[in-house]
């Protein structure tokens, strides 16, 4: 059994990966491919448990390490009992955020640096690593013009945080991307999501001829 490809998609905010993941997902299906579409946090019962109490109810309440942890600990339970049995499976898998998301919104965002995920990530999912990370990038203002996204109460707590919170999770992101040209792509997130989606087909070409 061959296995399957892994795909993250990573960004901010309001930059549209969900709407990304669902057309990825479609299109790879069109060719045949069995394909898991996922999400994170959350993906398995006890992931989705821990995003509530990530989340729900909204506000403040966690500490820096504590946050970082409990994002571990449903990445874990996700790659455990949903990743690894599709991908051996032969399954691809698409999920709408990874560990890139813990390296940039608790790693860089809250100070936590980046050595402290990645061993949280090596403790709880054995370091696993998407064959692809695509990476949609929105910049700010256009983010703010979007409907349905952060101020209209819809957003979670992380979310609300401010500008330049969300400014050095942008910057983290691109710096991993950089800094690995061959594991990212970065795709520019304006235009409508079909315009987008045809972007993001481009870049995952490379893996469908493997
Ligand atoms: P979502 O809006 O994409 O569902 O993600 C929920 C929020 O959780 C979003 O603000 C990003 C944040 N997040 C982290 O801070 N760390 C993580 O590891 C993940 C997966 C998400």
């Amino acid at each position: 059994m061959t296995r399957g490809c892994f795909i993250a998609l990573e960004g901010g905010d309001g930059t549209g990966k969900s709407t990304q993941a669902r057309l990825l997902a479609e299109a790879l299906r069109q060719k045949g491919i069995e394909v898991v579409v996922t999400r994170e946090p959350g993906g398995t019962p006890g992931a989705e448990a821990i995003r509530e109490l990530l989340f729900d109810p909204p506000g403040e309440i966690w500490g820096a390490e504590a946050e970082a942890l409990l994002f571990a600990a449903a990445r874990s339970d996700h790659v455990a009992n949903r990743i690894l049995p599709a991908l051996e499976g032969g399954e691809w898998v698409v999920t709408d955020r990874f560990v890139d998301s813990s390296r940039a919104y608790q790693g860089a965002a809250r100070w936590l640096g980046d050595a402290v995920i990645k061993q949280l990530h090596e403790i709880g999912s054995g370091g696993l690593r998407p064959d692809l990370v695509i990476l949609i990038e929105l910049d700010e203002n256009t983010i703010a013009q979007r409907p349905a996204e952060r101020d209209d109460g819809s957003s979670d707590a992380i979310g609300r945080r401010d500008d330049e919170y969300h400014r050095e999770v942008a910057r983290a992101f691109r710096s991993y991307a950089e800094a690995d040209p061959e594991g990212y792509a970065i795709i520019d997130g304006t235009g409508t999501s079909q315009e987008v989606h045809q972007r993001v087909i481009g870049a995952v070409k490379p893996l469908l001829e493997r």
